[in-house]
């Protein structure tokens, strides 16, 4: 039994799975209600909310799991990339936590953390909440695969060619990532601008399903001549253009009121996804052809966004894995599941392990 925690950003999380990658627990206590207020993540808030969490957040993660301290063989937290006071707050406790129960500590990439979220087996009776993924896992875990990963998160756009077995562990590639914003980045200053609030995803995502006329409505795509990179900051300054062309201010919009408008909103939202959701679907497809992959993982917070998850298992012609959104969006399990490829080997605990704020994967 592996305890991960992840105070990377603004979730205090904590999860625990076993050697075969089952889930025995996840809590999360998102901040975001305390951001919002300020309409993004203030680091200096997140770390001290993060001390306030996490002693409640671990012990709840042991009691859903049935177990105890004794019952781990393993302490694991996210050392980077992310704010650094927030991380320091993660892996204190759990080198503590490890340092007095006499388990193995181990420091884990938030990054290899969203990949192997995918291959997280959830416990019996909840394969239907993982989209079918379950089955599919199994196979694709369980043998040598070659994956191509999609990190999408607020920090984060990256596709990654992942390739070994839960079992022999992973190799990570870096292939492509984006040239300014990330694409979680992008959603929430976009939501920002048309005055929907933080987090910006799901915001956008809501707000685009209200919408009805979006025909005259267009905001380019970044197709960088068929690179595998990404850049969404000309998307932004067109979403920016558009909402002042019609006269959106960023302010909330009360509920009652100002129909156009609401309907103005919508349509941008609208046709702000379908861009990035076209950008994203393509060039990972793209991707995974060329590296000869066998199948693709869609994971990180934005991988929570339905019309992305919808659209990339449509049009792939390989298995997709997408975990259930409550392992896309930044929680401790994941990080339990990436310390497991360290625990295949005896060895020390990593106690000199320091957060690293701008750690990278492959
Ligand atoms: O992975 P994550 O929880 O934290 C980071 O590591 O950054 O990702 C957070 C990002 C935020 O930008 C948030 O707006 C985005 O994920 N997100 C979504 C959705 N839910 C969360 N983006 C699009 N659609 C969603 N439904
Ligand atoms: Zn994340």
């Amino acid at each position: 039994m592996i305890l991960g925690i992840e105070t990377s950003c603004d979730e205090t999380a904590a999860g625990i799975v076993d050697a075969d990658g089952r889930l025995y627990a996840n809590v999360v206590a998102s901040q975001a209600k305390i951001h919002a207020e300020y309409g993004g993540v203030v680091p200096e808030v997140a770390s001290r909310q993060h001390i306030r969490d996490i002693e409640a957040v671990v012990s709840a993660a042991l009691k859903d799991a049935g177990c105890g301290w004794s019952d781990l063989d393993a302490v694991a937290a996210t050392n980077g990339p992310g704010l650094a006071g927030s991380l320091l707050v993660g892996v204190n406790f759990a080198k503590g936590a490890a340092l007095a129960s006499g388990k193995r500590f181990v420091a884990v990439n938030h990054l290899v953390g969203h990949v192997m979220a995918a291959f997280i087996k959830q416990p019996a009776g909840d394969a239907a909440d993982s989209e079918g993924a379950d089955s599919v896992q199994d196979a694709i875990g369980a043998r040598h695969c070659k994956v191509m990963a999609l990190i999408v998160s607020g920090g984060h756009t990256e596709l990654v060619v992942t390739e070994g077995s839960v079992r022999d562990g992973f190799q990570f590639k870096l292939v492509g990532e984006t040239r300014d914003d990330a694409a979680g980045e992008a959603f929430d200053k976009a939501a920002r601008t048309l005055g929907l609030g933080y987090p910006g995803g799901p915001a956008i995502q809501h707000a685009a399903e209200g919408a009805t006329y979006t025909g005259s409505f267009k905001l380019p795509r970044a197709w960088l001549g068929g690179a595998s990179e990404f850049s969404f900051s000309g998307l932004k300054t067109a979403v920016i253009q558009m909402a002042r062309r019609h006269g959106i201010d960023g302010s909330a919009i009360d509920a009652a009121g100002d129909l156009v408008r609401h309907h103005h909103v919508a349509a941008i939202a609208y046709e702000f996804q379908q861009s990035v959701v076209d950008v994203l679907v393509t060039k990972t497809l793209r991707a995974a052809s060329d590296h000869g992959c066998e199948a693709v993982a869609l994971v990180g917070g934005v991988a929570a966004n339905g019309p992305l998850r919808t659209r990339l298992v449509e049009e792939s012609d390989l298995p997709v894995l997408v975990p259930p959104i409550s392992l896309c969006t930044d929680n401790g399990a994941m990080i339990a599941m990436a310390a497991l490829l360290n625990l295949r080997e005896p060895g020390e605990s990593e106690f000199d392990a320091e957060v690293v704020p701008s750690l990278r994967i492959g």
